[in-house]
């Protein structure tokens, strides 16, 4: 199949320009000038901002993709500007999702897979939560409520997009691996070995982890796939954070966690690594597994994070 990646630089993008063309698909490369260095090997590299209409609809009908791929985010400048790395990723899921809608359709294609996030659920009492759980789209923290709303937007975007156009949309627990936050240079685990990153009492809130390889391969089964909808693509152990972060940081070989009160979480982690570690929902991964076939090759946490 033709398949156009968008965000073909990034840390899930990169690896699945590669897994697509091993599993035989003619692969294009959409990538930002600024990246053009940067780019996988593949097929065909083409040159667009997404944030560009014309440019994105003239990139892509250049290699009439019949599936499309949007893996796009700005959290790559998490680390030195949050405030501008949330702002830009949630107009790449509004704008850049509809420049991408738009030119996928002028161009002829007729599936579209997107990168969602399976962390955006309110939290209902329920440790662990699946698809049709309410988003979080009134969470008390603004900045975090306006994520969520941009989340939101992308997948009614991806999954109304049209009979001709169907629409996958890949939820994604927390990466780990190469190139992630959760790597050992990466921001969170810097925390970790720094000692900066403490444990609210009880740790009770859930994560559901999600390695960048699965990641991956869940994209590869969702292009070759015609199911529709949300999925969440995680693995099998959802933890609560009192037990994955002592072995995170124990893996790293850092000191153990300081416990906090919870009251304290959000001045020193910020509101929403304080919800994650202590009122978080987990998310299962049963959908994907009946009806679009994909289970993870990692299916615990507990083999890798914190060990690259
Ligand atoms: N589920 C999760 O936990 C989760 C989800 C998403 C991200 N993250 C975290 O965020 C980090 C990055 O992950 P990621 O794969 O989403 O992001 P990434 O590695 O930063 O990749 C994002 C891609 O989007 C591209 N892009 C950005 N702005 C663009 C624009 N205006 N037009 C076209 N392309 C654009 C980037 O291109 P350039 O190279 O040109 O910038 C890059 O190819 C990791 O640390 C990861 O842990 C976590």
């Amino acid at each position: 199949m033709r398949v156009l990646v968008a965000g073909a630089t990034g840390v899930v993008g990169h690896p699945l320009v590669g897994a697509l063309r091993a599993r035989g698909h003619q692969v294009s490369a959409l990538v930002r000038e600024e990246s053009r260095a940067r780019a996988p090997e593949a097929d065909a590299v083409v040159v667009a901002d997404a944030l560009d209409h014309e440019a994105l609809s003239a990139a892509v009908s250049d290699v009439r993709p019949e599936v499309v791929v949007h893996q796009m985010s700005a959290l790559r400048l998490l680390r030195d500007d949050p405030p501008g790395a949330f702002a830009l990723t949630a107009r790449l899921r509004t704008e850049g999702t509809a420049n991408l809608v738009a030119a996928a359709r002028a161009a002829g294609a007729r599936r579209l897979v997107a990168q969602s996030i399976a962390f955006a659920a309110a939290p209902t009492g329920d440790p662990v939560l699946d698809e049709d759980a309410p988003l979080y789209v009134d969470a008390p923290d603004p900045g975090w409520a306006s994520t969520v709303r941009a989340v939101a937007e992308l997948e009614s975007q991806v999954l109304s997009a049209s009979p001709e156009l169907s629409g996958l949309v890949l939820r994604y627990g927390t990466l780990y691996g190469p190139g992630t936050a959760y790597a050992r240079t990466g921001g969170t685990a810097q925390r970790v070995l720094g000692g900066k990153f403490p444990l609210p009492e009880g740790g009770a809130g859930i994560t559901s982890f999600l390695h960048v390889e699965d990641a991956v391969g869940a994209a590869v089964a969702a292009v070759e796939s015609e199911a529709i909808g949300a999925f969440h693509i995680t693995d099998d152990e959802p933890a609560p954070a009192a037990d994955w972060l002592p072995h995170f940081a124990d893996a790293l070989g850092a000191p153990p966690p300081r416990t906090i009160p919870a009251a304290m979480a959000p001045r020193l982690l910020g509101w929403f690594m304080a919800h994650q570690l202590t009122t978080a929902a987990g998310a299962s991964n049963a959908r994907a597994g009946t009806e679009l076939g994909w289970k993870p090759l990692r299916p615990s946490w507990r083999h890798g994070l914190g060990e690259e």
